[in-house]
């Protein structure tokens, strides 16, 4: 055994949708702002009594059935996530117990939309070493919880979802190459500065601020960078990728890097104009999509890229 392998994927949207429509009167923009500016068009939004948890669940559930592998098969539970259901126990071990798996490694990564490129990387690792068998790896966030929805400037951005992908041993080649990076001197220009203590929640308040251009400026170098390093680790060319499986976060990044990295739009699996910036359910939720219409077929060459609050950043590099 050399490599790790998706052996099935899954996602979910809650059923709440709110349009640019609906958002743009009640905060002073334009759905064509928005459009413009983004490429985001709706978003999706988890009812009230709808946790992280929740739509891990549904995610998880139909990776394990795409997988044919039962819940008390896994032995390692990673997930990333930056608005757990609860400060502790891990959401990680809320999805363990209603999964009904016992025993496995459980645990959240906390890399806010770089999230599912560490998880998958952390498992991959796990797997490759024959310390796991079965990995279930999810992105799951209910980020439209830390937004300011007077602030135009990022409830426009988000929205909620899950998506997971089941990992296993293989003989042929799958994961190929992962990078992982972080730069917590940036950590000013995107943030949720509140922490609960005492009992009560410090530091200004749980809102998601943000320097926009900066992040832009940022995410455009980092990723394409990041790109470069996954496939000279491998020698590969740009032109041996079939799909790029970005995070979502702005159409403008997206066609940025890929314009940067000479890949063009046809190969980039885009789905943010229906989602908006699910966070680290971004990857996973796009992948799940091209898997299930039929685009990414077996050992076709993916690359994955995400950049996150921190800032944090990666990429991996796999046949499917
Ligand atoms: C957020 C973003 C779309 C803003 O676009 P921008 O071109 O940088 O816009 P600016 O922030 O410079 O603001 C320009 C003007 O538009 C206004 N504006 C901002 N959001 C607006 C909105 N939703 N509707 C209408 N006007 C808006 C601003 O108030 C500003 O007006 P002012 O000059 O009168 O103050 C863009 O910076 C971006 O996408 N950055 C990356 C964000 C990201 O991806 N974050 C997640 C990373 S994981």
């Amino acid at each position: 055994m050399n490599y790790s392998q998706i052996l099935g994927t899954g996602g979910y949207l809650p059923s709440r949708e709110l349009t640019n429509h609906q958002l743009a009167t009640q905060i002073g923009s334009s759905h064509e702002w928005i459009v413009e500016r983004t490429g985001i068009h709706s978003r999706r939004l988890a009812a009230p009594e709808e946790g992280t948890c929740d739509l891990a669940l549904q995610a998880a559930t139909q990776a394990l059935q795409a997988a044919n592998c039962p819940a008390e098969e896994l032995d390692l539970i990673v997930l990333a996530t930056t608005t757990p259901d609860m400060i502790y126990p891990s959401t990680a071990c809320l999805l363990q117990a209603r999964l009904g798996n016992q025993g496995a490694a459980a645990f959240d990564v906390q890399a806010v939309c770089s999230g599912f490129i560490y998880a998958l990387t952390i498992a991959d690792k796990f797997i490759k070493t024959g310390a796991a068998q079965r990995a279930l790896v999810v992105g799951a966030d209910t980020y439209s919880r830390l937004l300011d929805w007077e602030d135009r400037r990022t409830c426009v951005l988000f929205g909620d979802g899950a998506g997971a992908c089941v990992l296993g041993p293989s003989d042929r080649p799958g994961i190929l190459a992962t990078r992982l990076h972080a730069d917590g001197a940036h950590q000013h220009k995107l943030k949720v500065p509140g922490m609960v203590a005492a009992g009560q929640l410090q530091n200004g308040d749980g809102y998601t601020k943000m320097a926009g251009q900066e992040v832009f400026k940022f995410a455009v170098k980092a990723l394409s960078e990041v790109v470069e390093e996954v496939l000279s680790a491998q020698h590969l060319p740009k032109e041996s990728v079939d799909w790029l499986i970005p995070h979502q976060a702005n159409l403008r990044i997206i066609e940025a890097t890929a314009k940067k990295l000479k890949i063009p739009m046809e190969k980039v699996i885009v789905t943010l104009a229906q989602q908006g910036n699910t966070s680290a359910a971004s990857i996973p939720l796009a992948l799940n999509q091209a898997v299930r219409d039929g685009r990414i077929r077996p050992q076709q060459t993916l690359l994955l890229e995400a950049v996150g609050g921190g800032f944090t950043w990666g990429a991996v590099l796999m046949k499917y």
